[in-house]
């Protein structure tokens, strides 16, 4: 089989389960991939611990990851395996919680766990690592750079120089990539000397959320969506990705980055990339990496003459969210001062046929009144109604809640039952997904580890698809530069600033929740 092809095998692979059984008990529906190991660089680290250890123990759990196969934590901290083992269990049973843990299982589980104590600017450090890899070069070999992309090109280039690197081998480059364009090229130069284009696998994890690769299916997997998903009947798009938490906790990494850098440059984009590209041929790695690299290039730049118009930045202050009292930012982050948004909002633009003159409204916060990723396709009103001007028609809208609530509702106009005259009421063809699947939505982490070992590259960003978003978000960096466009500010809990408001209404547009 093509190992880039996603089969419709791969995108039931956590669907085949039986429906009743919501647990992790092994089931032999899960197609179990090849032996491999894996180097988790950043292996004592928060996202190691929050997301990759627990996802491969699920995995594990549900018989898909061999017993042959080992998993490396590598760190500059000096610990032994048992101390290693300790931390990572104290961390699950922290973050992930009880209910899938099973002492049995992951004593098992622990047997394919190791540790080796890694500085990787020092070259002595390597052998030691080299020593607890396979001798006989059989395995599968995933490198995964949960670190700083500061330290990507040293990590490659102490692979390549201590021989590690086969051709097996594969290496996972964790977001952010860079913080412009230039940084990213550096990067993608350094590891593409060590590592050709198709072993290089840069995740963005909102690809690997079922709801998210759920966009492809519903796009391309109906008939009915398509003759209207264009200028003709759209009359704009909203992309909403507001998160309730603050940025306390990685306030050293948020304050140099900031919501553009860190969510718009990759997630949201990518969301946008999924809902309005062209049908590809196939999901095939490089037939779906296009058509999104096709929608980055056709953006409309944003610079100094129009960035004050197309976008709004916001930075919260102290307020109440579920009625609990929040900190402003700067107490968050512990620092004096900050110019940094955690909040923004973008009107873009794709120049092309299809989209041309439809706004789309992309918008992420940090500290908002509820967490809440959607998008809305919010149609045009029908071009006469033949009901009078008495009556209200609202225009159709479809909206795609990612998360939490997973579900797609199609608002459509119906006519209210009863006598007294005719009345018109806008309800929703309603899909929720907790009415109709009860398997367990595994984290978006596990789907992508898998599919790093099958060698599919589908949900992972190829190179030019990085740099192209990159350049559009440098225009916008540079233009807030250049014309000194300052955070607004708004209340932890809010809907965010007043001014993300004003900016739709001078289109003669509201956001949804508002209308
Ligand atoms: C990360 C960002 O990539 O995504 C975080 O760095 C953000 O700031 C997170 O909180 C959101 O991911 P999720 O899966 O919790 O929606």
């Amino acid at each position: 089989m093509d190992n880039h092809t996603v089969t419709s095998a791969d995108l039931n692979d956590h669907t085949k389960k039986n429906q009743t059984d919501a647990g992790l008990e092994a089931n032999s529906t899960f197609v179990p991939v090849d032996p491999f190991e894996i180097v988790v660089f950043g292996g004592t680290g928060d996202l190691a611990r929050r997301k990759l250890i627990p996802s491969l123990y699920h995995r594990f759990c549900d018989g898909q990851i061999p017993k042959q196969s080992r998993i490396i934590g590598a760190s500059r901290s000096v610990l032994n395996r048992d101390e290693y083992l300790s931390l990572i269990k104290e961390a699950y049973l922290e973050f992930a919680g009880h209910e899938n843990f099973v002492e049995s299982k992951w004593k098992s589980f622990c047997e394919l766990i190791d540790y080796a104590a890694v500085d990787v600017t020092k070259s002595s450090d390597w052998g030691s690592l080299g020593d607890k890899l396979d001798a006989t070069e059989t395995l599968i070999r995933v490198f995964y750079l949960a670190m700083p992309p500061a330290l990507f090109s040293d990590i490659c280039q102490g692979l390549a120089t201590a021989g590690l690197a086969h051709d097996k081998s594969r290496v996972v480059l964790e977001k952010p990539l860079g913080r412009d364009y230039k940084s990213a090229d550096e990067i993608n130069e350094a590891v593409g000397r060590v590592f050709s284009e198709k072993r290089i696998y840069r995740i963005d994890h909102f690809l690997g959320k079922e709801t998210v690769q759920n966009l492809l299916v519903l796009r391309f997997g109906n008939v009915l969506l398509e003759p209207l998903w264009d200028r003709d009947s759209i009359e704009h798009i909203e992309i909403t990705v507001a998160e309730d938490i603050g940025a306390g906790g990685r306030g050293a990494y948020y304050d140099k980055s900031g919501a553009l850098r860190d969510m718009v440059q990759n997630h949201l984009l990518q969301l946008l990339c999924l809902t309005m590209m062209e049908p590809p041929g196939s999901t095939h790695a490089d037939d779906l990496r296009l058509e999104k690299i096709k929608v980055l290039r056709a953006l409309a730049p944003i610079n100094s003459s129009n960035v004050k118009e197309k976008t709004v930045r916001g930075q919260y202050v102290k307020g109440k969210v579920g009625g609990q009292a929040v900190p402003d930012y700067l107490t968050d982050v512990d620092i004096e001062e900050s110019g940094a948004e955690t909040y923004v909002v973008i009107n873009a633009e794709v120049n092309n046929w299809r989209w041309s003159g439809v706004p789309i409204y992309m918008r992420t916060g940090k500290r908002m009144r509820a967490r809440r990723s959607e998008i809305i396709i919010q149609f045009k009103p029908v071009p006469h109604s033949i009901f009078g001007p008495s009556i209200k028609v609202n225009p159709n809208k479809l909206v795609i809640r990612l998360q939490p609530d997973e579900a797609v509702n199609l608002w459509m106009e119906i006519k209210e039952p009863g006598a007294g005259g005719l009345r018109l009421k806008s309800l929703p063809l309603n899909l929720s997904y907790a009415d109709n699947f009860t398997v367990r939505y595994p984290d978006a982490y596990e789907r992508l580890l898998m599919d790093v070992v099958r060698g599919n590259l589908s949900l992972f960003m190829r190179r030019d698809e990085v740099e192209a978003a990159w350049l559009w978000c440098d225009g916008i960096l540079q233009a807030w530069d250049e014309v000194e466009q300052n955070v607004s500010y708004y209340p932890a809990g809010s809907d965010g600033p007043e001014e993300s408001n004003r900016m739709l209404e001078r289109q003669g547009d509201t956001w949804s929740e508002s209308s």
